[in-house]
Parts: structure tokens; sequence; C-alpha cells
């Protein structure tokens, strides 16, 4: 384990088998209909790239930079978009897939963009959900895992950068980022 890390929430293993459940699920709800996937850069890659493969209707794939965090743990509660879709997302089925819902701003904002530029649907999907900070009421329509209102990383979930290569998902030490 990181030295920096203080206990593991679910192993590589778990994961793993929460998104091939998942992935199942979200076959069952397109049934064979294409779907335009949209990873949140860069948090949701890991989950993206493992997802993906185990989906049995036509894919494209695409990614959108934006995020309402910076270097901190704390949420600004803004939208910055760094990189938009490149694809045209009008009459298309979206797949938003997200790393972590914590407050809920940033898939609100991403929601509501991609709703504007005339969507024919949008499903989400986030790999964890951490339920106990929302502050905007959120679509969730696929969860991989509920959890507690702590710092994690891992699974493609930085701190400052660092340990998105992680296989597992870790509760970061306070001491890391309380100085
Ligand atoms: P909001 O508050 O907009 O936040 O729902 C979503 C984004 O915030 C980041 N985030 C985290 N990143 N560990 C992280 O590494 C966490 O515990 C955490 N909580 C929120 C993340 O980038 C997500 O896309
Ligand atoms: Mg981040």
């Amino acid at each position: 384990m990181n030295k920096n890390v203080e206990r593991i929430l679910f192993t590589e293993e778990q994961l793993k088998n929460r998104v091939s459940e998942m992935a199942q699920e979200i076959n069952k709800h397109y049934k064979g209909e294409p779907v335009v996937v949209v990873s949140v850069l860069k948090g949701s890659v890991v989950f993206a790239v493992d997802l993906i493969k185990q989906l049995d209707m036509p894919v494209s794939l695409d990614f959108i930079c934006a995020s309402s965090y910076g270097s901190g743990t704390i949420s600004s509660g803004k939208l910055i978009i760094k990189k938009d879709v490149e694809l045209d997302v009008e009459g298309k089925n979206i797949l938003l897939l997200e790393d972590i819902i914590d407050t809920g701003e940033t898939l609100h904002e991403i929601m509501k963009m991609l709703k504007g530029r005339g969507a024919k649907s949008i499903v989400t999907a986030m790999m964890f959900n951490k339920p106990a900070r929302r502050k905007k009421a959120v679509q969730a329509d696929f969860i991989g895992f509920d959890i507690p209102d702590e710092f994690v990383v891992g699974y493609g979930l930085d701190y400052d950068e660092q340990y998105r290569n992680l296989p597992y998902l870790g509760v970061l030490k306070r001491s890391v980022y309380e100085k």
C-alpha cells in the first residue's frame, strides 16, 4: 500500500467486479442503441477505460475537462471548462462518466451544458458517490459505490495530480494535505 494512504476502501478486485456489474446494467438500459460516452477528465479515465470494453452497443468516445477543484480539496463551486467535447452531441444518447460526485456542482453544470446543445438523452454513471456533501441534486443513474465523507485517491482520483495510478481506492492520510 502507498505510504500516504491510510486505508483501502475498495480493492482492485472489488472495483473490477463492480465495473462489470455496471456495464451489464448499462447494456440492459440501452439495448444496443448507440451512445456517445463522455468521460470527464482526468479522474474518470481509468473508469472509462475499464467500462467501455464491456459495453455491447456502438460506442464513440469523447472527453471533457471541466473541474471545480484546483490542487486543494475544497470545491469553489465554479466550473472551468479547460477542454470541451469535440463530437456533436445534438440528437445523441450521452453516457456521461464521472469518477466521483461530491457536491454535485461539476455534474450539474456539465449536464446543463450538454442539454443545451440538444442531446437526445443523458445518462450518468459515476464510480463513487459521496452523498454527505451534496449541494446540488444530481441525476445519478448508475453508481459504483457510495463512500464516506473522506478524501479518497486512486483508480483515477488524484490529490495534487498524484495517486491516479493506484489500482485501489484509498483514503488519503490527512497529514498529506493538512500542513
Ligand atoms: P463536485 O463537488 O463538483 O466534485 O461533485 C466532483 C469533482 O471533485 C473531485 N473530488 C475528489 N477528488 N478525491 C479526489 O481525488 C476526493 O475525495 C474527491 N471529492 C471530489 C473530483 O475531481 C470530481 O470530479
Ligand atoms: Mg481532482
